[in-house]
């Protein structure tokens, strides 16, 4: 029994250790420890794709499609097909990767086959799920990048999909009313969706116009910065390619390309005045990234019958520019198109016009 001294001790005791962080409480085999022996699996998953997918580490070409495939495969979800009694696919579940047979069909997922096939081994060599397995590669893959995300990897699903329905993958031809309504059927707002096309950052093209393959949008494809959202409101000028494709609009300068769904979220009076604050706060903009690609890579499923393996994902390093205008241009070049507030006032770094590497 506990004297009167003793319990109000035992209460803040007990209280305390409610809010201090979960304890470490397993050591896996390389040593690493994790709060979840159940997730001791990722750190060999991890050790083997930082060396043999992502080339050591690198924010490249299989990072940047890594981070495309999380969102291909999750917002294949619509509540709305469901309750027309249809099947609305299952999200976040890797029948992307299971079925890629059915949805490599799909115009949404051209040139995803690639990175399907490239990580495809790595699940099967491991004995976890495709759909764990594409977004712990996602996570990965963006943390590679300067500055990157922290995403939290949350593992458990089961391996069992069916092929999801063609259409519910925006396209770069569609409306914003559409992509709108697509991913709001998905459960994502307005600004979600600005939120989650952070990811534009750290992206390049290789199929809207496969002959100028690796082509970025932005200037700086390897950071977790800004830019993205800058250079898509500079006034676009030039077609990088021969000629102007589906999909594509005008784009600023050499070697930059365009997406036209891009452009539109970009000056749309529902999206634009978001699209303009991830200039103006960069810490703000990896949080809601972060937040959103979370709630991507649960869709389909219940968050608490999952493991959270969060700890196994490595921690960016490198460091990103403040948003700049690239060379050659000036503010006048900025299509504003928040009402409410001024776009944020940038300097030009200094030099002549240069034209962007592809990736
Ligand atoms: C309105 C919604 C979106 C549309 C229409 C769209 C469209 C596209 C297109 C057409 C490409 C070029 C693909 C190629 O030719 O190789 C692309 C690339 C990319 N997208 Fe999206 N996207 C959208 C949203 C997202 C979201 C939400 C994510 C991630 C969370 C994402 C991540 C990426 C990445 C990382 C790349 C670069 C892939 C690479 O460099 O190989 N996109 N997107």
């Amino acid at each position: 029994m506990f004297s009167k001294a003793i319990l109000p001790l035992a209460l803040l005791a007990a209280s305390a250790s409610a809010l201090s962080p979960p304890v470490k409480r397993a050591t896996c085999s390389g040593g690493q420890t994790t709060a979840n022996e159940a997730c001791c699996v990722w750190f060999d998953v991890l050790d083997d794709i930082q060396e043999n997918l992502f080339d050591g580490g690198d924010c490249g070409d299989e990072a940047h499609e890594s981070l495309r495939l999380i969102f291909h495969d999750a917002i294949a979800f619509s509540p709305a097909l469901t309750a027309a009694g249809k099947f609305g696919g299952g999200g976040a579940d890797g029948s992307i990767m299971a079925h890629s047979d059915v949805e490599m069909q799909y115009a949404a997922n051209n040139g995803l086959d690639d990175i399907i096939e490239a990580q495809r081994p790595f699940a099967l060599k491991h004995n976890v799920s495709f759909g764990d397995f594409i977004q712990f590669a996602g996570a990965v893959g963006s943390a590679n990048c300067n500055g990157g995300p922290q995403i939290q990897f949350f593992a458990g699903r089961s391996n069992d999909s069916q092929p999801a329905p063609d259409g519910l993958v925006p396209l770069p031809t569609d409306s914003v009313t559409d992509i709108l309504n697509r991913v709001g059927d998905a459960g994502f707002s307005a600004v979600e969706l600005v939120w989650m096309l952070v990811s534009h950052t750290v992206a390049a093209q290789d199929t809207v116009d496969s002959s100028i393959p690796g082509t970025p949008f932005d200037s700086t494809p390897k950071d977790f910065d800004a830019q993205f959202f800058v250079e898509t409101m500079l006034n676009g000028t030039l077609t990088p390619g021969s000629s102007l494709q589906p999909g594509e609009v005008l784009s600023p300068y050499p070697g930059e390309f365009r997406l036209q769904s891009d452009a539109l979220i970009g000056r749309d009076s529902r999206t634009a005045c978001e699209w303009q604050k991830m200039i103006a706060d960069r810490a703000n903009m990896l949080q809601k990234f972060e937040q959103t690609v979370l709630k991507l890579s649960l869709l389909g499923f219940d968050q608490s019958t999952l493991t959270d393996c969060s700890d196994v994902i490595p921690t960016a390093t490198g460091t990103v520019a403040d948003p700049f205008l690239p060379a050659g241009k000036s503010m006048s070049d900025i299509e504003a198109a928040c009402s409410a507030t001024p776009f944020p006032s940038l300097s030009a770094v200094p030099g002549p016009e240069t034209s962007i590497p592809p990736v």
